[in-house]
């Protein structure tokens, strides 16, 4: 036998809207989303969530309970006090479409502008096999479920629709950081991308990304921090500075043939056993003649913030939840072109 909980959950459009709050049954083992279906049954048929697979695993059901970004079939209610309000809202950084369900179409528009996967020329797929030591370190990034918490709770964005255009959020760091660790891709500026082009010089390591991933992938230790270390690493060595003052750039760079990649020990049967080419070319960006490097990070004029938890008391007062973002701004394209804002066949569901 249930027990009746106080719910308040976010309801409106694009144009506004209001918390509206409900007494619903609970019953043992229940989750939030569960909850939400039983509204749906039984009081507001109309209240429109996405989810797919109750399981974690499709990473549509992302809201904010009691304004912390979570996944609605992951939140247990037992989490909650016997007599504790739960207060549901959408996605903060995302414009709203309906209730709880969000716009996340700036997540694909990012993904695009990812460079791509770049293996060495004449190597197709299957002509090479990579043992479990070369995707070690990358693989964790692979759990990722594009459930856009982390995205959401930046605080570069949260709130800050202004950023939006020169920052591509941890989600597209991580996969920054896996396509660099990839002991097949051919590309040496990632990092360097990263940092002035997806806008990793404006993330100061406040770990709240990492803190909502329901994959416990750690976004800053194990992508961002190294991904910024290996950028001043180029910029800031003294080593690497004197090295390159004393080494012609073909004695320290190599012709690039028969250069194996960073742990060669796992690729096997490269090509068909032609020679492998990582045609690799010069790494980082230059010293100026004055012996001095770009500082971009650290003149970048956006400051970070504070953690974005902290700064709610719940349950919310109504007035403080409007839902009403500008116009994206971010899919504009080099072409000129506006992005592709339609819907993800990703995350459907209702
Ligand atoms: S560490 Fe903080 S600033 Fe950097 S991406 Fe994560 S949430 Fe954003
Ligand atoms: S990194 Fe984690 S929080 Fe971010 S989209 Fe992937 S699974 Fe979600
Ligand atoms: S329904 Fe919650 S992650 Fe799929």
């Amino acid at each position: 036998m249930g027990t009746k909980r106080h719910f308040r959950v976010w309801r409106g459009d694009s144009a506004g809207g209001d918390i509206e709050d409900f007494d619903v049954e609970v019953n043992e083992g229940e989750v939030v989303l569960d909850i939400i279906h039983r509204l749906q049954a039984t009081q507001t048929p109309d209240l429109a969530c996405r989810w797919n697979c109750k399981a974690g695993k499709c990473g549509s059901c992302s809201m904010e309970i009691n304004g912390k970004p979570r996944l609605g079939c992951m939140t247990r209610m037992s989490t909650f006090e016997e007599d504790e309000t739960v207060t549901i809202t959408p996605l903060r950084t995302f414009p709203v479409i309906r209730d709880l369900v969000t716009d996340v179409s700036f997540n694909y528009d990012k993904a695009r502008e990812t460079p791509a996967f770049a293996p060495p020329p004449g190597v197709a797929p299957g002509d090479y096999r990579m043992q479990q030591v070369d995707v070690e370190r990358s693989q964790e990034f692979r759990k990722c479920i594009e459930c856009f918490l982390c995205q959401n709770t930046c605080h570069v964005v949260r709130d800050h629709e202004e950023n939006k255009a020169a920052f591509s959020g941890p989600r597209y760091f991580i996969r920054a950081a896996e396509l660099d660790m990839h002991p097949l891709d051919d590309r040496t500026d990632r990092k360097e991308y990263a940092q002035s082009h997806q806008g990793m010089g404006l993330c100061n390591i406040t770990k709240c990304c990492t803190e909502v991933c329901p994959e416990h992938i750690k976004i800053t230790d194990n992508a961002i921090i190294p991904m910024k270390e290996r950028v001043v690493d180029r910029r800031y060595d003294p080593l690497v500075w004197l090295g390159r003052k004393i080494f012609r750039r073909d004695q320290l760079d190599g012709d690039g043939e028969n250069m194996a990649p960073s742990s060669s020990v796992g690729v096997t049967d490269v090509a068909k056993g032609a020679p492998f080419t990582t045609n690799r070319g010069p790494e980082g960006p230059e010293v100026r003649e004055d012996g001095r490097m770009d500082v971009t990070e650290v003149t970048l004029p956006t400051q970070g913030g504070p953690s974005p938890f902290g700064d709610q008391q719940f349950p919310l007062p109504s007035g403080r939840v409007a839902y009403q973002p500008p116009a994206p701004q971010y899919g504009v394209h080099d072409d000129g072109q506006d992005g592709d804002h339609g819907t993800d066949g990703h995350h459907q569901g209702h």
